[in-house]
């Protein structure tokens, strides 16, 4: 990324967009898809699904997931859109059957497009996408099926277009170990087609605008020429561990955090936040704490005394949880490095905890 950015009409720069399209595809597991990159953080992506996807008066069904998906459907609004809300349970995934159920009861089909976070990073939350992909089927819908990959793209198995997925949006800083300040869209003919008929001012987001093989109205002007190099980079370090190896390895380290939050949650003091196994992020751990503990003072203790960044809650969450990420440019000795940081301070704050490093380590033996 700290390389000379070229002048724009350097060959250099076209070969460089060509790489990162073409291994974004192959990330994304899509044949049919475009991809379209943006300055801007994972707002911004969102902010593009719905430039390009939402008119005044058209209904998104943003099923809850936490934070995110309310912050999501915030946006929708602000645009004019309807954010149709399906129930949220705390700890759990998005209820497929309420999906399903919010489907059929619109029979006039005048929901455009469901919005899925899959994986929601504030109740480290992921969603079974193939489960909603039957519910948006088996009501018989033709929804757009939208998911905001950004905190589990590089971390948990996705493959956009054998999960019917017609919209996947993603950001630069979490499974793709770069900075902050790129996102990306990736859209299929259904979803271009939908797009081309929505009613709304737009000009940087366009996707039909930035439909060009010119790399400057690709970008709507001047690409992010660093973020693309280190994308380029980032996807070849990727491809070269191999992808499942990426999806093994965060599954593995997830594993041991949920170990050692599980072994530190026999004292009472903490419990994992996200019910059911099988919708643990596999990207980031919420660890809830019971009422008199303050999470955010944990955090400062973790901080200060052992150089440990543990994330606080975010939205309602604030003050009952706090968050462990293990995602990205991350190995066992990271892991086990934040862990006993983190045990450090709860031992420091005087909350009985024992056994969680000595449990993540058995559950690497495993
Ligand atoms: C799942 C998810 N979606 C969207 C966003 C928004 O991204 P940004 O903070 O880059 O705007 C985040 C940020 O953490 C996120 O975790």
């Amino acid at each position: 990324m700290a390389r000379q950015p070229t002048d724009l009409a350097d060959p250099r720069v076209a070969a460089l967009v060509t790489a990162c399209e073409s291994g974004m595809k192959a990330l994304l597991q899509t044949d049919r898809a475009e991809v379209f990159f943006y300055s801007a953080n994972g707002h911004g992506g969102w902010e593009a699904v719905i430039a390009n996807l939402v008119g005044a008066g058209t209904a998104i069904l943003v099923p809850g997931t936490g934070h995110f998906s309310d912050s999501w459907a915030e946006q929708v609004a602000a645009f004019g859109g309807e954010a149709l809300r399906t129930p949220y349970t705390e700890g759990m995934p998005i209820d497929p059957a309420a999906v399903e159920a919010a489907l059929r009861d619109d029979s006039m089909h005048r929901i455009a497009a469901v919005f899925v976070v899959h994986t929601d990073t504030a109740s480290a939350t992921t969603s079974d996408l193939a489960a909603l992909r039957r519910a948006i089927d088996a009501a018989r819908h033709p929804a757009l099926f939208v998911v905001d990959v950004v905190a589990s793209l590089a971390a948990a198995p996705f493959a956009m277009d054998a999960l019917g997925v017609d919209v996947a949006i993603g950001a630069s800083q979490k499974g793709m170990m770069l900075p902050p300040g790129m996102a990306f869209v990736a859209a299929n003919e259904r979803a271009l087609a939908v797009a081309r008929g929505t009613v709304a001012p737009r000009f940087y987001w366009d996707w039909a605008r930035r439909r060009s093989e010119f790399s400057y109205l690709k970008f709507c002007g001047t690409p992010p020429l660093s973020h693309l190099a280190g994308l380029e980079a980032a996807l070849g370090l990727i491809e070269t561990e191999g992808l499942d190896r990426v999806h093994a390895r965060h599954a593995r380290l997830a594993a041991a955090v949920h170990a050692a939050v599980t072994a530190w949650g026999q004292g009472g003091a903490l419990r994992l936040f996200t019910r059911t196994r099988e919708a643990r992020s596999v990207s980031v751990t919420a660890v809830e704490v019971a009422p008199g503990i303050d999470p955010e003072k944990l955090r400062s203790v973790a901080r200060e005394r052992f150089q440990v960044a543990i994330a606080g809650g975010l939205g309602p969450l604030h003050g009952r949880v706090f968050r462990i990420g293990h995602l990205g440019d991350m190995n066992e000795a990271m892991l086990l490095g934040c862990l006993a940081g983190v045990q450090a301070a709860l031992q420091a704050e005087g909350i009985a905890c024992v056994g969680g490093v000595d449990a993540a380590i058995a559950s690497l033996l495993e």
